[in-house]
């Protein structure tokens, strides 16, 4: 979380970083800061709040700012101290000549602290990055050298951190550095924009430089200097990036978050596309960088993921044992790197990850991979940090996620957990062949299905405003879509903040049910399928103690009317496949209930969409 941007070069650097921090958004929006040099002396901006209230800060006297042409800026997401002015970047050392940008967190910040503070340093702030502001600055004092300060300094820091700094008495300089954070340098003709992520240089140039950890590089207007932790010049990899500039459009939807629900039938054509070329011919999977044997040798998969791609990892598990009899471990990253794991040379560790730059996943694919086992990427940023430990990548290829509510990520990652099931199932003729045949063909009428769910959104948006006013609510269901109801659960908590959860309908009556009572609404998923009667009995137990009962499902039955009071009729699919199209219904219900009660549907309080700390 957090993001930061840097410009040095011949434009206004106001509008760069203002332009870049907006493309940056999606990783915070506590605070927002800007540090511009005008030759003399740095001047800083910051705001609480969403970064529109720092454009409202720096339009009225924006032609006087426009003359610099080098600075720095941030986009917070709080983690040590309050979203408040003072805690917002840019952090000064106590002269205020020294000024930086800072994403990740700096672990001993305490011990540094303590130890700054007896040597005279006065602390305004909260935040841990300032001490890293004090640290260089002791160390400019004694080196006059930006760089040299910058490199000794970060010797002492422990933790994750990703830095762009400024000196005032070295008006042509920006420094930049990173540890377990990332930072690309985006390479135009006399100028450069380094950032935290690509979209933030794109505008300006398609050539770049990924900094990796303990590098530092120094940029002028004309030049850039790459050294590594000792003073040893690099040759830096420039890249040319497959990027276009990014438009951030919302094409007429209201909200990012709806515009990315409709893009969901085209994500599962595009990504199907070049995969399924027959239904009597091997699925193609060239991405998996396997080879047959090793495949079929697999004892075991692994998946490690946070969040929502964590919800697609839980729908994995179902599909990979039953058609590919491997045992399948899910678990969230941030569990799986504190405790022993048993991995060995046949066990596939996968990491999913929409942004690829998730912290608990990177460490936890990291240490598998240290440990030996094949990693497999499914990500949607084929060029994040991720990405970079992959022995195999699945670039899902949804386009640039702006709703911090995952969506569209979703859906590809099902997919592409479909594509990689019946893939290895084929390889190791491992489930019945009219089965993956039935399935093939489903896939690919999948996305008409789903496009005439969203045809049909008034009535969901009917039930959806029906029972927004409700404090809680309860998603049950069995099988393979219980992961369906953890997701329509979250989807509901993060953006309309309703305590919303998810249970396995046979769970319901181990506790959970005590709470049913008429002011609380329990949606069950009921696909036709082999568990479909057991979710309807437990609809009956919930109906028992006065629940609002609402129905997701694929069958048509008038008994339903009788113990349902609402009910949402999506197209049948095969039981397997159902949590394709399950989970369509439940973003538009989180959406709508969060629209009705006016919330900031695309950048939920408190939350961000790339969250890079641990
Ligand atoms: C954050 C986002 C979630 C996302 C999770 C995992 O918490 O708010 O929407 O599911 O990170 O992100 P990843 O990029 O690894 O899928």
């Amino acid at each position: 979380m957090c993001g930061i941007v840097g410009y040095i070069g011949y434009r206004s650097a106001i509008d760069v970083l203002l332009n870049g921090l907006t493309k940056l958004e999606y990783r915070g929006y506590d605070s927002s800061g800007i540090a511009l040099h005008n030759g003399k002396h740095i001047d800083t901006y910051k705001a609480v709040g969403k970064l529109s209230n720092l454009k409202d800060i720096i339009n009225p006297i924006k032609s006087e700012l426009d003359k610099s042409t080098v600075g720095i800026g941030h986009i917070r997401w709080a983690t040590h101290g309050a979203p408040t002015t003072i805690n917002a970047h840019p952090h000064t050392c106590n002269c205020g000549k020294l000024v930086l940008v800072h994403n990740g967190i700096i672990e001993n910040y305490q011990e540094l602290k303590e130890k700054l503070e007896k040597e005279g340093c006065v602390f305004k702030s909260q935040t841990d990055t300032e001490t890293v502001a004090h640290l260089i600055a002791k160390e400019y004092g004694k080196l006059h050298n930006l760089t040299e300060a910058v490199r000794v300094a970060t010797e002492k820091i422990e933790g994750a951190y990703a830095l762009c700094v400024m000196h005032q008495d070295e008006p042509d300089t920006i420094v930049a550095t990173k540890r377990n954070a990332p930072l690309v340098v985006g390479i135009g003709e006399n100028e450069f924009v380094v950032a935290s992520d690509v979209p933030a240089i794109i505008d300006y140039t398609n050539k770049a430089m990924y900094l990796e950890d303990n590098q530092i590089v120094t940029l002028t207007k004309n030049s850039m200097k790459l050294i590594d932790k000792d003073n040893h010049e690099l040759k830096g990899k420039i890249e040319v990036l497959p990027w276009e500039p990014v438009a951030l459009s919302k094409m007429g939807y209201k909200h990012f978050m709806m515009k990315e629900i409709h893009e969901q039938p085209s994500i599962i054509r595009n990504l199907l596309s070049g995969k399924i070329t027959g239904l009597n011919e091997p699925l193609n999977l060239s991405e998996v960088k396997l080879d047959k044997d090793a495949v079929k040798d697999l004892n075991r998969i692994q998946i490690v993921a946070c969040g929502t791609s964590l919800h697609a990892a839980m729908v994995a598990k179902y599909i990979i044992e039953d058609f590919c009899n491997i045992a399948v471990d899910v678990e969230p990253s941030s569990e799986y790197i504190y405790r022993k794991t048993v991995t060995d040379k046949n066990t596939l560790v996968i990491g999913v990850s929409q942004s690829g730059e998730t912290a608990d996943t990177i460490t936890a694919v990291r240490q598998s991979k240290e440990k030996g086992s094949h990693i497999l990427i499914i990500t949607n940023r084929p060029d994040s940090t991720m990405a970079r430990y992959a022995d195999s990548l699945i670039s899902v290829c949804a386009g640039i996620e702006v709703s911090v509510a995952a969506t569209k990520s979703y859906m590809a990652q099902l997919v592409a957990f479909y594509l990689l099931a019946i893939y290895i199932a084929e390889i190791k003729n491992s489930a019945d062949k009219e089965l993956l045949k039935r399935l093939k063909k489903e896939l690919i009428v999948l996305p008409e299905k789903a496009e005439e769910i969203l045809s049909q959104e008034t009535p969901i948006k009917k039930i959806a405003h029906k029972y927004a006013n409700s404090k809680n609510f309860i998603y049950i269901a069995r099988g393979i879509n219980f992961p369906t109801a953890l997701e329509g659960a979250l989807k509901l908590k993060e953006i309309s903040y309703i305590n919303a959860t998810g249970y396995t309908a046979g769970e319901l009556k181990h506790g959970p049910i005590a709470m049913l009572d008429e002011t609380l609404p329990v949606l069950s998923i009921m696909m036709k399928g082999k568990v479909y009667d057991k979710i309807l009995s437990n609809s009956e137990e919930a109906k028992a103690r006065n629940a609002k009962m609402i129905a997701l499902t694929n069958v048509t039955d008038d008994n339903l009317k009788d113990l349902f009071d609402d009910i949402i009729t999506i197209p049948e699919t095969d039981e397997y496949l159902s949590p394709i199209l399950a989970i369509i219904p439940l973003q538009l219900i989180a959406y709508y209930i969060a629209e009705f009660l006016g919330k900031d549907v695309d950048q939920p309080r408190n939350l961000a969409k790339s969250v890079t700390v641990e």
